[in-house]
């Protein structure tokens, strides 16, 4: 079992029009793949987990990585692990966009800011301590 994290800049701002135009049928393409995941949104950019087997891990990464809905995509880790932290979910989106102000200052404060919300690690333990405080894992 594989875990891959990436973060990327959408080229676009985002809502969840954009958001289900880009994984449209993401959910069930996953799903036969035996990939689960999550996406956390904020309105500039992406943080995407993916679990799964090594290869279909590393195949929809690479189709992920050339959309040109988003660019400056940075690898975060990809790593063999126990388990999967995401197994209800083919693929599960988080606007963080929508939370309420004070959820969002918390999350600024304990991780940064970017483009006027929450910055996304580049760490990959960082990266699972924001979603066990975002309670999404
Ligand atoms: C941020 C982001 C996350 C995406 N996540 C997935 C995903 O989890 N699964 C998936 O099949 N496609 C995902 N896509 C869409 C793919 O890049 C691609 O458009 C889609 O798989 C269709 O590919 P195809 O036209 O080559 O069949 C994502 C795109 C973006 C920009």
């Amino acid at each position: 079992m594989y875990r891959l994290i990436y973060k990327s800049r959408s080229r676009l701002p985002i809502d969840w029009d954009f958001i289900h135009e880009l994984i449209g049928s993401s959910g069930e393409k996953n799903e036969d793949k035996g990939i689960t995941g999550i996406l956390l949104a904020s309105r500039s950019h992406f943080l995407q987990v993916l679990e799964g087997d090594f290869d279909e891990v590393n195949r929809l990464f690479l189709r992920i990585a050339r959309d040109e809905r988003h660019d400056e995509v940075q690898l975060i880790s990809f790593n063999c692990v126990e388990s999967r932290l995401f197994g209800g979910w083919s693929m599960h989106a988080v606007g963080i966009f929508e939370f309420k102000e004070g959820l969002v200052s918390d999350l600024i404060e304990r991780y940064g800011e970017e483009e006027g919300s929450v910055r996304f690690p580049v760490e990959d333990w960082k990266v699972l301590a924001m979603i066990s405080d975002l309670r999404v894992g």
